[in-house]
């Protein structure tokens, strides 16, 4: 595995959250519509087993709505858990948290016994974003570097329903090298963890084999679906650059400028709405790096 990611301080979290656990009703787990399960950080269903659980499957709208369908069912199966999804368009977001929470814990609520929620999700998530939509002023600081730290706090959604913040920082664990390169692309590890070229390529294998329509569509290769998923990652990504005429000074393609073009074009979603896993081939890479 390339992806080099080794953060410190998951101690002080793993603590921290161990601590606060005792007085939580439901646990919302926050996760990348793109890449749910590699943004999924085994710790906290680990430290958190013992409370029902809440996904959040956020960026909806970056994702393919087919899988995210996929994602949703796959939670919603497993016991003591309910899935939603949600983007940061959404105004109210709180009534879907809230009346999932109180299925999930349902002899929480009035004055006497509130609820109480605790909100985790890996850097990038969109944590922030929507804590800050649920409390309808900049209550947590909204920060695009994987890493920004945040104290804990404490927020009403309701007289009777406290939402509490993370203690510590929840940072991506990568189980298997395929959560690796997901998470490197879609920027939740830093920069320095990883090379994008490998990260490019990886990504291109994932696009090609169900995206072929969005490819097309975006870099205009001249090839159809069936050709795109046929061709050799590294031939299609220096096909887009040539395209993009991703050129070293010698009039070469540039393989670093081609990879830094496909990742910044999947993180802003210009290939169109992509989904880099499916519960199903999930839980094959897990199974797959545990009898490795
Ligand atoms: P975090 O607290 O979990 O670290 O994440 P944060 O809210 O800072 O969000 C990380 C980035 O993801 C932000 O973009 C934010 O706007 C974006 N984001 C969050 N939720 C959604 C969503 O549902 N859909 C989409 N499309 N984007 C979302 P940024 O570029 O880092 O900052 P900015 O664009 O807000 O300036």
């Amino acid at each position: 595995m390339s992806i080099q990611w080794f953060p410190g301080h998951m101690h002080l979290t793993r603590k921290a959250i161990t601590e606060r656990i005792k007085e939580i009703d439901v646990v919302i787990e926050m996760l990348d519509a793109r890449l749910p399960g590699s943004s999924a950080n085994p710790l906290l269903a680990e430290l958190t087993a013992s409370r029902p659980a809440l996904k959040v499957v956020n960026k909806q709208d970056m994702a393919d709505p087919l899988r995210t369908a996929l994602w949703l069912a796959h939670y919603n199966a497993q016991p003591n858990t309910r899935a939603i999804s949600l983007d940061a368009s959404e105004t109210s977001p709180a009534r879907a948290i809230i009346a999932a929470c109180h299925e999930l814990a349902p002899l929480r609520g009035g004055m006497v016994k509130p609820m109480r929620v605790l909100i985790c999700g890996i850097p990038n998530v969109g944590k922030s974003t929507l804590i800050n939509t649920l409390k309808g002023k900049r209550a947590a600081k909204t920060g695009d570097e994987a890493g920004v730290t945040r104290t804990e706090s404490r927020i009403a959604l309701a007289d009777d329903f406290y939402l509490y913040d993370t203690p510590g920082m929840l940072w991506p664990r990568i189980v298997v090298p395929e959560s690796g390169y997901n998470l490197a692309a879609s920027g939740a590890v830093g920069k320095n963890a990883y090379d994008e070229q490998e990260v490019a390529l990886e990504l291109m294998d994932k696009i090609k084999r169900v995206y072929g329509v969005e490819l097309e569509a975006r870099y205009k290769l001249g090839m159809t679906p069936e050709a795109i998923a046929e061709t050799k990652d590294e031939d299609l990504l220096e096909a887009v650059g040539r395209k993009r005429s991703a050129l070293t000074s010698g009039g070469r393609v540039d393989p670093q400028k081609c990879a830094e073009i496909l990742i910044g074009d999947f993180r802003t979603n210009a290939i169109g709405r992509l989904t880099l896993e499916t519960p199903e081939e999930f839980a094959v890479w897990l199974k797959a790096g545990h009898s490795a």
